[in-house]
């Protein structure tokens, strides 16, 4: 099954994407993670796409797109695979819409989750992130069994740098006016699942599955 997460910034995506590739056994293949661990190494990549991160502006399409259909066409991702944070721009949807149907593929679900632009300001300051793993935690919502220490890897867990509230201000302004667009284009396509992902996290993983039927 080939999934997509749409939704603003802190909707939920990645913490919804980690439960759902364990329970259908798909990669979950974020581009924010694939972008934060090379700027860790300090790649050419990191080095150019922190740049925009930091801004919290999106990184241009073309150092974005051929790096995500090369990822698909790993062999891990031959059951399906999980896309989370991409595509973000019509072009970029275009672009993965073309190089599956090269294949004889499309996308399967495109699963929105709708959370509202003042719950998520108060989501974001309480994220913390795993850099190792790509886990997501929040100290309120969703604790990591062991304070400041990922459940998954054991690696500490870090504030995201573009989480500072300014940044995250000019994440949902570049979401609505470049991403937003994709509930359209996808709606379009006959796959867009609408889900409330104001819910509980394990009541709106319960909501996706039923919709999706798995
Ligand atoms: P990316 O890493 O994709 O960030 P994002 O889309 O801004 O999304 P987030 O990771 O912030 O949020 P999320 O929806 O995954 O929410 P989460 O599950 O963590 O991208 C970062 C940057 O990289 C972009 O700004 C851009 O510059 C660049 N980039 C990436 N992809 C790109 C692309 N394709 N093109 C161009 N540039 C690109 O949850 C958030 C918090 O809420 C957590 O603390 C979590 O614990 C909590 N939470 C989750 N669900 C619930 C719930 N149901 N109830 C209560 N709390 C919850
Ligand atoms: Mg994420």
């Amino acid at each position: 099954m080939k999934l997509v997460m749409l939704g603003a910034p802190g909707a939920g995506k990645g913490s919804q994407a980690i439960t759902l590739s364990e329970k259908l056994n798909i990669p979950h293949i974020s581009t924010g993670d694939i972008f934060r661990a090379n700027i860790k190494e300090g790649t050419p990549l990191g080095v150019k796409a922190k740049e925009f991160i930091d801004k919290g502006e999106l990184v241009p399409d073309e150092l974005v797109t051929d790096l995500v259909v090369d990822r698909v066409g790993k062999d891990d991702c031959k059951n399906g695979y999980i896309l989370d944070g991409f595509p973000r721009t019509i072009p970029q949807a275009r672009d993965l819409k073309k190089a599956l149907e090269d294949k004889a593929m499309k996308i399967d679900f495109a699963i929105n989750l709708l959370v509202d632009d003042d719950v998520i300001v108060g989501r974001m300051g309480g994220r913390r992130a795993c850099l190792n793993c790509g886990a997501t935690y929040h100290i309120v919502n969703m604790p990591p069994k062991k304070e400041g220490i990922c459940d998954h890897c054991g690696e500490r867990l870090v504030l995201r740098d573009d989480d500072k509230p300014e940044t995250v201000k000019n994440r949902l302004t570049v979401y609505h006016e470049k991403t937003q667009p994709l509930i359209d284009f996808y709606k379009e396509e006959g796959c867009l699942v609408d889900i409330d992902g104001t819910k509980a996290p394990d009541e709106v993983f319960k909501d996706i599955t039923r919709a999706i039927g798995v």
